[in-house]
């Protein structure tokens, strides 16, 4: 077999075979397919496409390329959840304590930040003390002995994702759906849960910008889940404006404690309800989603989901009273705000503006040798369909000491991310569609 043979056949639109597709991926790993080649592939994907049996064989091969995860030894029906990524999501902070708080086991990898969006393995190491790193044995005990573990991912889980990604992103050849699709599936196969809940962004903040991208998306990922054996359902969710108002990974801690608390912003609750319910479906603990809603409500109202949230971060070495005390998150020297320079209603807040900012105030790297300040990031007080008057404070900035020139750049983001109008509007709906 020739790599220039299998990327003519994709070039003219031919369909690869999985011993094919085999060949190119461990052929790129062990260091024979070159990256030019690799790369001329993949750009003859993103013109051609590939059929489902392609992009299954592409996941699988990934998810084998590296460390797969046996999660057998821990009981009950292993659920994971995985977002393709937004502004403000602190999602996985307080959906795994809720989740595992109502019987569904959570065994967690999850990523750092790069860019404008955040990562949670970040903002959870804003949390004093808190331990990123366990050993596999550690993590299957530490989930088999309280319901739950949030880890970074190894560094061997999907090796043939992670060189494939890199190159992407500097051929012009992330956009693709097949493409993106098996990168997701073939991390969440390799981490081995039994099922997983896909919350797929739509907007503006998010990599798919229209609804029907999205649905494609969630359509080939539902697809390849199912093919391979591991229930996958995906919920499609508005992306229009940041998640919540806390932007920058202690912010964002202290926002997830509110909303485990019974305050915090009523999307990200309704979000965390949602994608909840649909992982007590699957894990087996609710016979529909109206009956797993119930139960979460109350898992929130008791305080049961709260104190799983402390036992996460006591397992993990962290400080469990942050949960009772959040002043003991680091905080920032300085509050700079925005303010609405006319009267109106908020139409739009631009997530990817706000993101940068964000990243400009130390909350996120520009590059993954970057260090982060935890402290750092954007508080929004104002939302999509909210009224102000001039001179009201739409957002908060949060920074320490940094360059002027980034300060300055990030007010100017954070200002441009509102856009006002005279007439009253409402939101889009935060959840567009199910795809099961
Ligand atoms: N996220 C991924 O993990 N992979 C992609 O290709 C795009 C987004």
């Amino acid at each position: 077999m020739r790599a220039v043979d299998l990327i003519r056949k994709k070039r003219d639109g031919g369909e690869l075979t999985p011993d094919e597709i085999a060949f190119l991926i461990r052929g790129y790993v062990e260091g024979t397919v070159p990256d030019y080649q690799m790369s001329a592939w993949a750009m003859a994907v993103v013109w051609r496409g590939m059929t489902p049996a392609e992009t299954a064989s592409l996941t699988l091969e990934m998810a084998r390329s590296g460390d797969q995860v046996d999660l057998g030894p821990i009981e009950g029906i292993k659920v994971d959840k995985h977002s393709t990524g937004g502004v403000g999501d602190k999602t996985t902070i307080l959906l795994a304590p809720l989740v595992a708080s109502a019987g569904v086991p959570v065994a967690k990898m999850s990523g750092r930040g790069l860019g404008h969006t955040g990562g949670t393995i970040d903002k959870l190491e804003s949390i004093p003390g808190f331990r990123v790193e366990l050993s596999r044995e550690q993590f299957l005990e530490q989930v088999s002995r309280h319901g739950l573990a949030v880890i970074s991912q190894s560094g061997n889980i999907t090796p043939a994702d992670k060189l494939l990604y890199g190159l992407r992103d500097v051929t012009a050849t992330v956009e693709s759906i097949p493409l993106i699709a098996s990168s997701i599936m073939s991390k969440k196969i390799a981490a081995g849960a039994d099922a997983i809940v896909l919350d797929v962004k739509v907007g503006g903040g998010a990599f798919m910008k229209t609804l029907d991208e999205a649905i494609s998306l969630a359509e080939a990922m539902v697809r390849i889940g199912t093919d391979v054996g591991r229930e996958t359902i995906a919920v499609l969710t508005s992306m229009d404006q940041p998640l919540g108002l806390a932007i920058g990974n202690a912010l964002e801690v202290r926002e997830a404690i509110e909303t485990l608390k019974g305050g915090g912003p009523a999307d990200l609750k309704e979000l965390c309800l949602t994608l909840g319910a649909h992982m007590l479906v699957l894990g087996g603990v609710a016979d529909d989603e109206t009956s797993a809603r119930a139960k979460l409500e109350e898992r929130l109202s008791s305080g049961y989901a709260l104190k799983k949230l402390k036992e996460l971060i006591a397992a993990q070495g962290g400080s469990p009273s942050v949960v009772d005390n959040p002043a003991m998150l680091p905080s920032a020297s300085r509050v700079l705000e925005v303010k609405a320079e006319e009267s109106g209603y908020v139409s739009g807040i631009e997530a990817e503006r706000l993101g940068i900012a964000a990243m400009l105030l130390g909350a996120g790297r520009e590059t993954k040798a970057d260090a982060i300040d935890p402290a750092a990031g954007v508080v929004l007080r104002r939302k999509v369909g909210d009224e102000v008057a001039a001179g009201d404070v739409l957002a908060e900035l949060h920074v320490n000491e940094r360059p002027q020139a980034r300060i300055e750049e990030a007010l100017r983001l954070a200002r441009e991310a509102f856009r006002l109008q005279s007439r009253p509007c409402r939101p889009e709906p935060l959840v567009y569609a199910i795809v099961s």
